[in-house]
């Protein structure tokens, strides 16, 4: 690879620990839950881009049209020059960002930041070829932790820093303030933005209907972190003596996703000496995915010191995208 396309990877052995910290945090909790975070291993990042064609789950869809529609004034308000997309995964729809903002002749810098090391090559290596004009920089690591390896920006050209999928959303409230407020300080008054993808309130029964799927693709998504932890910690979960649940919490306005123990058991997890029980129903949390009203939006982005300048949706309301800066 040439210097002008490189990867980043400051991933160590103290970061290997985080799936052993966090297991050993959240299941001795008085409700047991995991962080969606553990979801995302070969055959997760699998099962989500299969969540993403579901009929049921909008989401994708809904923000993809967005990006059609409207990723030209997106790419123009911003001044994009250089964008940082964390969470990039495939960087499939940001392809329509960086197309327009190449095309302009704007498209100094990619950065894709992710926690799968071998997607973040791919990307730079497809991103590489395809924008021969700008430099790209995969970085490797988890964004509640290695924002600080994020190259410093371009003097004078404007960048944008991307959250899209409505990820946020899998934040309760306060770390979701921190985490905005930590990429805030990734911009510069008066030149960069902010831009966030969130799913938005609407009927219950459509956005439980993303959750619960026909297929049960959701349902082996959700019960797979089981199998990250027999993998990653030697620990003998019985998958499938686990139930998908997936319900709206409505003064919460998020959706909640959890695992139920179909009968009592005791679980080993070998490689933090643990064992753990489970009574017959227990429930086990594994995500929170918000919801949006624009005032939520508005007022998250500005405890965290962002202003909100411009929002775009989509024809039938049901996600936003929102661009937004940092107070002076
Ligand atoms: C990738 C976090 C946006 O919350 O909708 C999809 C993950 N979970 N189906 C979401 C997910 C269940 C998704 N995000």
């Amino acid at each position: 690879m040439s210097n002008r396309v490189r990867v980043i990877a400051p991933l160590n052995e103290s970061d290997e620990r985080t799936l052993a910290d966090d297991v050993l945090d959240g299941l001795t909790r008085p409700f047991k839950e995991l962080s969606p975070k553990h979801f995302y291993d070969e055959v997760g990042g699998e099962l989500f881009d299969q969540i993403c064609d579901l009929p049921e789950y909008y989401p994708t869809r809904a923000e993809r049209s967005i990006l059609e529609a409207d990723g030209a004034s997106i790419v123009v308000a911003s001044g994009m020059a250089e964008l940082i997309e964390l969470g990039s995964g495939t960087a499939d729809k940001t392809m329509i960002l960086l197309d327009q903002a190449a095309a302009a002749g704007m498209l100094k810098r990619y950065v894709p930041f992710d926690v799968t090391e071998a997607m973040v090559r791919r990307c730079c290596q497809i991103c590489g070829g395809r924008f021969s004009e700008s430099e790209i920089i995969g970085v490797v690591g988890d964004f509640e932790r290695h924002l600080a390896y994020i190259p410093p920006p371009i003097e004078g050209e404007a960048r944008v820093v991307a959250l899209l999928g409505g990820t946020i959303g899998n934040f309760v409230p306060g770390t979701r303030r921190q985490l905005l407020r930590a990429i805030s300080a990734l911009l510069r008054p008066g030149i960069d933005h902010l831009l966030l993808g969130t799913d938005l309130v609407k009927d219950p029964a459509i956005i439980e209907a993303a959750y619960n799927d026909s297929a049960g693709v959701t349902a082996a998504f959700n019960r797979n972190v089981l199998n990250v932890i027999n993998r990653g910690l030697d620990a003998d979960f019985d998958v499938e003596a686990f139930e998908h649940v997936a319900f709206y919490d409505r003064s919460h306005e998020w959706i909640e996703m959890r695992l139920r123990a179909s009968r009592a058991m005791h679980v080993k997890i070998n490689a933090i000496s643990l064992g753990i029980d489970f009574a017959s129903g227990e429930e086990l949390r594994t995500e929170i995915s918000a919801k949006f009203t624009p005032e939520r939006l508005a007022d998250d982005l500005a405890a965290a010191g962002l202003t909100l300048e411009q929002t775009w949706t989509d024809s039938e309301g049901r996600f936003a995208l929102s661009l937004s800066s940092p107070a002076a």
